[in-house]
């Protein structure tokens, strides 16, 4: 090598440990920005109004019973109160019901990441097995016979009838304008009222960002940085004692295609495995997003902690350890015992609470109805494809 290759090398290797370093330093917490907009989805006053409806509308399911919000409850912080969600009638869920407050922001969705749009996920809520469980072409027709839905799907999409996948838009884009809460005391804090946070939860927040060590992973505007790790968070017991949880293991496990050893020993969740199929990733989950968590009780994946001490008692041990944990040594290197005071515990507790701001509150709006078309003498399908869905609406009456 000559002196000047040399040279060039060590300084590639200089240039390079140093984003290593910077890379390492975490992104301070920040007040939330301005509700991103995608571009194919730009949000409306139409399209709100329809998404709000959509939202709290079981006929997004296969059995018309069930809508995002019975799963995704205002009085629950917009999540489900239990470890466990519900499921689709006669199953139950394996992962604990994230809210959906804030979620605007995210890149990754669900446990494991695993949809990169609120589009995306919301068409896979409603069709998953064991949350709406409905079939797209019935759900349109659905809301192809509701008057209602035909008027405001043409106002906010232009369509002569709705399409299932505007309405995945239409709860995008509700979700987005209508359960955004940017208006928390930490985010008064850092715009510079420096009375926003109460005494215990400004020492709270030292802790956070010193101490306890929680800012490596929970950082920026929404205390995530959207990297997954497995903390050792113990096997929920329902997985152990419950016949119906078990019959969601399996399947889900036989359905995200798991390997046949997988499938016979394993007991646990696996989350990020399950994209990847690399088992150093067995068992690890997205950092949650610490915000709104003031309201959505319980925590963890699988809902394993009911309160926020409980959970801070859990990374004061330094986290546990899973069944993957032990097989594959992959637990966050970032954990370790804290040995917090009492004092220093309930000042992150309060931390915690203030990062919520106020609660989000709705009534559920009654959902329109059912039209019924008027017979039109002697029209066949195929003469309704002729003659065109507009003329069609306007002989029935419609328009
Ligand atoms: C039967 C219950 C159920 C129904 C119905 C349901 N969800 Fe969910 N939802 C869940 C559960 C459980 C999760 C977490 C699943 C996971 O991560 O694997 C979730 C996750 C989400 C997330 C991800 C939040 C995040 O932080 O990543 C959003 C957004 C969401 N649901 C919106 C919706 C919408 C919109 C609908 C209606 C189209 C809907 N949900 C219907 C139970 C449900
Ligand atoms: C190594 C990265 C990492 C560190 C460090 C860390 N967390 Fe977490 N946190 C996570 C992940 C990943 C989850 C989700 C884990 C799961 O469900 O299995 C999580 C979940 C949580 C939850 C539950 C949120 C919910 O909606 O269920 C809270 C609360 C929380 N962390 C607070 C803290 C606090 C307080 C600290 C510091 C004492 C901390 N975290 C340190 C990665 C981390």
């Amino acid at each position: 090598m000559t002196s000047t290759r040399l040279a060039r090398t060590a300084l590639v290797i200089l240039a390079l440990s140093m984003t290593a370093v910077a890379a390492r330093a975490a992104p301070p917490l920040a007040p939330l920005p301005p509700i991103p907009e995608p571009p194919d989805n730009r949000t409306t006053r139409a399209k709100v109004e329809l998404g709000k409806l959509l939202f709290f509308d079981a006929r997004l399911s296969g059995d018309a019973s069930v809508s995002c919000a019975d799963c995704h409850h205002p009085t629950q912080g917009w999540g489900i109160a239990e470890p466990i969600s519900r499921g689709y009638p006669g199953a139950v869920h394996w992962r604990n019901s994230h809210t959906a407050v804030n979620t605007a922001y995210l890149a990754k969705l669900f446990w494991q990441g695993d949809a990169g749009s609120l589009e995306a996920q919301a068409e896979a809520a409603a069709t998953g097995a064991v949350a709406g469980n409905g079939a797209n072409d019935v759900m349109e027709a659905r809301l192809r016979q509701t008057p209602d839905y035909i008027r405001m799907f043409r106002e906010a999409f232009g369509t002569v009838l709705p399409q299932i996948n505007d309405a995945w838009y239409a709860i995008a884009a509700f979700e987005r304008e209508a359960l955004t809460q940017k208006d928390s005391p930490l985010d008064r804090y850092l715009k510079g009222d420096k009375r926003a946070l109460s005494a215990s939860a400004l020492k709270g927040k030292q802790l956070f960002e010193g101490k306890a060590g929680c800012l490596e992973c929970h950082n920026g505007p929404l205390l995530t940085d959207q990297k997954f790790y497995n903390l050792g968070v113990p096997r929920p017991k329902e997985f152990e004692e419950t016949g119906l949880n078990q019959v969601t293991v399996r399947w889900q496990f036989y359905q995200k295609g798991s390997r046949e050893q997988m499938y016979r020993d394993g007991k646990d969740d696996a989350g990020l495995f399950f994209s990847t199929a690399r088992v150093k990733d067995a068992g690890k989950f997205r950092t949650a997003p610490l915000r709104y968590i003031k309201f959505t009780a319980p925590y963890m994946h699988a809902g394993q902690f009911l309160t926020l001490e409980e959970v801070v008692d859990f990374y004061d041990q330094g986290g546990g350890e899973n069944e993957f944990t032990k097989r594959f040594g992959n637990k966050a290197k970032a954990l370790k015992p804290l040995k917090l005071a009492k004092d220093e515990k309930e000042a992150l507790v309060a931390f915690l609470e203030e990062l919520s701001g106020e609660e989000i509150r709705m009534t559920p709006p009654q959902v329109p109805k059912y039209g019924v078309a008027s017979d039109v003498p002697g029209l066949t399908q195929a003469k309704a494809k002729r003659i065109g869905l507009e003329t069609y609406l306007s002989t029935t009456g419609r328009k």
